[in-house]
């Protein structure tokens, strides 16, 4: 019934837009039929849920008290400089249920892991992530700007598979991000999977860009994935600061935010059929979190940071949340 509900109003709010905007019925059916077919056409149905359930609570690691996956942003990039091996070890060593990666590529097109597009921030190199080959990243140290670099110091950036091989052994659960390169993200990951069957029962294919979802899943049906969304994201920064001093610029990209919040809530999930909604952690409420479970979505929070708020998620909201520490309060990493 739920569902049927839930195609009725996207429908009808699609008919009644074209008929506000064309003025014309032929038209309007013509679109909105278009859309009907294309979604059922094109849509890929969710995972079964006793496979996602395993990947999202898979009754692992002690941080969650076993009620909730406790997940650490880019490794834990509070504890250990972010998205190496060590951090994978020191939020297994600390209960973390699993790891958040970010997979990007070398200059000579290798999988690695590395959150930004240059490698500026966490190494003691200069410039952008693809003027890099592999040898020359070996050269870096990953440890060079975090706060602990001198525990952790000459660590390196691991690639995809090194990571996860260290990740399987520990038993940890990985949610991949995937920031771009749908084609080549896909390729690689489906690779991985290929060779490491037990994947597809411990880890989950994250990402804003549903293009990435959507290829993903045209590579390969069996991976569970989950979008990964914050609204008003194409407005404002992070931290809530506008994005755009001009006025214009501003409320244009506002009403965009809102056009993709609502195609995220009603149709890029069915059109990919993720099985996990990964939202900025302020958006998330008890209401929110039954509507994804109507349509067997979970929610995930991120990055929830501090005691008191982990304790909300954990205990109120019981949903799964990505965090830059699995030991102490911290400042967000966006
Ligand atoms: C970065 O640090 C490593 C390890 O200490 C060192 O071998 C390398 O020369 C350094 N690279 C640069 C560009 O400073
Ligand atoms: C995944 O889990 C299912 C159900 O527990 C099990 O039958 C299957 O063998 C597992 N697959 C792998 C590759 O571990």
């Amino acid at each position: 019934m739920l569902q049927l509900g839930d195609e009725v109003t996207l429908y009808s709010v699609v008919f009644v837009l074209v008929l506000l905007g064309t003025r014309s019925p032929l038209w309007t059916t013509g679109l909105t039929a278009s859309l009907y077919l294309f979604m059922a056409m094109f849509r890929f149905p969710q995972v079964p849920s006793s496979r996602a359930q395993q990947v999202l609570h898979p009754a692992k690691g002690t941080a969650g008290s076993g009620k909730v996956s406790v997940v650490a942003h880019r490794g834990g990039g509070h504890d250990a400089p972010e998205n190496t091996l060590r951090a994978i070890r020191e939020a297994s060593k600390n209960g973390a249920t699993g790891v958040e990666l970010d997979l990007e590529f070398s200059a000579d097109g290798i999988p690695i892991l590395m959150h930004d597009e240059t490698v500026d921030r966490t190494t003691n190199g200069s410039g952008p992530l693809s003027q890099f080959r592999l040898s020359e990243l070996g050269k870096l140290d990953a440890a060079a700007k975090h706060r602990l670099r001198d525990k952790f110091a000459g660590e390196k950036i691991p690639t995809l598979e090194e990571a996860v091989e260290e990740c399987i052994r520990l038993q940890l659960i990985i949610y991949f991000d995937v920031k771009g390169h749908p084609d080549e993200a896909a390729a690689a990951l489906k690779e991985l999977y290929k060779k490491h069957p037990v994947l597809y029962n411990s880890s989950i294919v994250c990402s804003f860009e549903p293009k990435v979802i959507y290829r993903m899943r045209q590579s390969d049906p069996e991976v569970v994935t989950a979008l990964t969304h914050r609204p008003w994201s194409l407005s404002r920064l992070g931290d809530g600061t506008p994005r755009f001093s001009s006025l214009w610029q501003h409320h244009w990209f506002a009403l965009m935010d809102m056009v993709l919040d609502w195609a995220h809530h009603h149709i890029l999930w069915k059109l990919c059929g993720t099985s996990a909604f990964l939202i900025q952690k302020n958006f998330v409420s008890p209401d929110y979190v039954q509507y994804w479970a109507q349509r067997r979505v979970e929610v995930v929070a991120w990055t929830v940071n501090t005691k008191v708020e982990k304790e909300y998620y954990q205990e109120l909201l019981q949903v799964n949340y990505i965090t830059d520490s699995l030991v102490e309060d911290c400042e967000p990493h966006y």
